[in-house]
C-alpha cells in the first residue's frame, strides 16, 4: 500500500510538472508511464468506499461494487470498457469492428470526428495557399507544390487527414468510392496514378496544385507517425524538389514540427499538422502554418468519465450530456454520440495565426468539466489504462497529461502502461492480472487488434 502512494504521489508530481512543461518533447510522458507502470505488479488492495447504485438503463450490472477489493467480484468479461484514440476497426477497409465496441453493456469508444477534423485540415491549408498567392510560389513556376507526412495507412484517421487535404486542393483521385489515400512516394512531374493535379484560381489566375511526394513515416522498427523518419523524409525531398517545394502537410504535429525544425522554419515554407501539441502552437509564431485541435481536453475527459459512470452504475450520459452532481457538463458544440457505434466523438477546431493564442496550454483541462466529484458519493476506482507507444507525440504531450488531471477530478486511480508502439503483446503482457482492476482503457497498437485485448478479459 505504502508502496502505491509514493509512486502516486511521484506520478502526480510528474503530472504537475508535465503540464507546467506541456510542451517538452514525448520523453516526459514516456518516463511517467513508466513509473505508473510499476503499479500495474502490485497486489488487489481495498478500493473502499460507498455502494453503487444499481445502473438504471445498462445491460451489464454495475461493476462498481465497491467496498470489496479493487476489481471486487465483478468478472472481467462485464466490467467497463473504453476505446480511445484507435477506433477498432478493419485497418485496410475501416469497417468498425462492432463486436469489440460491444464487447459488454459497459464498452464505448472516445475519439474525435476524423471527418469533420480532416476537412478542416484541408480547408485550413487552402485558405492559407488563396490568402498568401502573392508569395507562395516560390520558384514562380506556377505549380503550388506541397509534400504530405502520412502517419499510418491503416488508422481511420489519418486515412481522413490524406483524403480531406487532397480533397481540398483537388489532388484526389476516385478508388472505390472514396479519394484514395495511399502515399505515392515521389511525383516530380504530376504522372502518379494515386493522385492528380489540382487547380487553385485566386484573382483570375489559375495556379496547378501537386502532390509532390508523400509517404507513410514508419520506422525500421515498425512505429507509426514517427516523428524522425518524417525528419529524414524532409531531407530527402527538399534535396530532390528544392524550391518546387512551397507548403508541407503532415497527418500530425509530431511529424510535422520535426519536419519544421529540420527544415521548413528556415526555409519559410508554411508547415500544417494536428493535434494543437503545446510546441506546435508556439511554433505558429514562427511561421507554422496551423495545426487543428481534436479537443483532447474533451476526448481524455470522455474517457474516464463513460468508466466512472458504468462504475458509479448511473446513466452514461451523466457529466456529458447531463450536468452531474458537480455541475459538470459538456455541450453539444464539442463532442456527438453515435448510439449506433457506441462511440463519442469530439468536434475539432482549427488553431492558426488568427486564434493561436487561445490554445497555448494543450494539457489544461476543460473549465466546464472540472469539477471534483465528491469522494463519498463516488468511490475511488482502480483502472487499467494504455497507451500503444509511450513515445507518441501527442498522446504523450498531451493527452496523457490531461487524462491525469482527469483522474483526480473524477476518483479514479489509474495505472499508466506506456506500449513499444510495435507489438500489441508488449502491452497485452501486462495485462496479466485483470481481476485487480475495477475498469480498463485501451489505445491499441493496431486497430485490427481489439480481441487480443477482450480475449484476456473473457477467460
Ligand atoms: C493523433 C496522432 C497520434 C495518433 C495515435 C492521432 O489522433 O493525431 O498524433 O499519433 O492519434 O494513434
Amino acid at each position: 500500500m505504502k508502496k502505491r502512494f509514493v509512486s502516486m504521489a511521484m506520478a502526480l508530481l510528474l503530472g504537475v510538472s508535465l503540464t507546467a512543461c506541456g510542451d517538452s518533447p514525448s520523453s516526459g510522458g514516456a518516463d511517467d508511464t513508466k513509473t505508473q507502470d510499476d503499479n500495474a505488479d502490485q497486489g488487489a488492495e481495498p478500493a473502499g468506499g460507498s455502494e453503487a447504485a444499481p445502473s438504471a438503463d445498462q445491460d451489464a450490472e454495475p461493476a462498481g461494487d465497491s467496498g470489496a477489493a479493487a476489481g471486487g467480484d465483478v468478472a472481467n468479461k462485464d466490467k467497463p470498457l473504453v476505446w480511445f484514440n484507435r477506433q477498432p476497426s478493419n485497418s485496410s477497409t475501416g469497417e468498425l469492428d462492432m463486436a469489440a465496441l460491444n464487447f459488454n453493456g459497459n464498452t464505448y469508444y472516445v475519439g474525435f470526428d476524423a471527418n469533420q477534423g480532416a476537412e478542416l485540415q484541408g480547408t485550413m491549408v487552402k485558405d492559407y495557399i488563396e490568402a498568401n498567392i502573392d508569395s507562395i510560389d516560390r520558384n514562380g513556376d506556377g505549380v503550388i507544390g506541397y509534400v504530405l507526412a502520412i502517419g499510418d495507412i491503416g488508422h481511420n484517421d489519418s486515412i481522413a487527414r490524406t483524403r480531406g487535404i487532397r480533397k481540398a486542393l483537388g489532388t484526389g483521385v476516385d478508388k472505390d468510392g472514396d479519394i484514395n489515400s495511399e502515399p505515392i512516394g515521389t511525383n516530380a512531374d504530376g504522372s502518379a496514378a494515386a493522385v492528380q493535379d489540382g487547380t487553385i484560381e485566386v484573382n483570375g489566375k489559375k495556379y496547378i496544385v501537386r502532390e509532390l511526394a508523400s509517404q507513410e513515416m514508419k520506422n525500421s522498427a515498425g512505429a507509426t507517425w514517427d516523428a524522425a523518419t518524417a525528419g529524414n523524409a524532409i531531407g530527402t525531398w527538399s534535396s530532390s524538389f528544392g524550391d518546387e517545394i512551397d507548403v508541407v502537410v503532415s497527418n500530425n504535429d509530431g511529424m510535422g514540427m520535426s519536419m519544421f525544425n529540420a527544415w521548413s522554419k528556415d526555409n519559410n515554407v508554411p508547415t500544417f499538422g494536428y493535434d494543437a501539441n503545446n510546441d506546435a502552437v508556439a511554433a505558429i509564431a514562427e511561421g507554422y502554418g496551423g495545426t487543428i485541435s481534436q479537443h483532447a481536453d474533451v476526448q481524455a475527459y470522455l474517457t474516464l468519465r463513460v468508466l466512472r459512470n458504468a462504475l458509479d452504475g448511473v446513466d452514461i450520459d451523466t457529466g456529458i450530456g447531463t450536468a452531474d452532481d458537480a455541475g459538470n457538463v459538456l455541450g453539444s458544440d464539442v463532442y456527438k454520440y453515435s448510439e449506433e457505434e457506441r462511440s463519442y466523438y469530439a468536434l475539432n477546431v482549427a488553431v492558426t495565426g488568427e486564434n493561436y493564442q487561445d490554445f497555448t496550454d494543450s494539457t489544461k483541462v476543460y473549465e466546464p468539466v472540472s469539477k471534483q466529484l465528491d469522494a463519498g458519493a463516488h468511490a475511488t476506482k482502480k483502472v487499467w489504462l494504455n497507451i500503444y507507444n509511450a513515445s507518441d507525440n501527442f498522446l504523450s504531450s498531451t493527452y496523457q497529461p490531461l487524462l491525469q488531471n482527469y483522474d483526480d477530478i473524477l476518483n479514479l486511480e489509474v495505472d499508466y502502461i506506456g506500449g513499444d508502439g510495435q507489438t500489441e503483446s508488449n502491452i497485452t503482457n501486462r495485462l496479466g492480472n485483470p481481476g485487480q482492476y475495477d475498469a480498463f482503457a485501451i489505445n491499441m497498437v493496431k486497430t485490427d487488434n481489439a480481441a487480443s485485448y477482450t480475449a484476456l478479459l473473457s477467460q
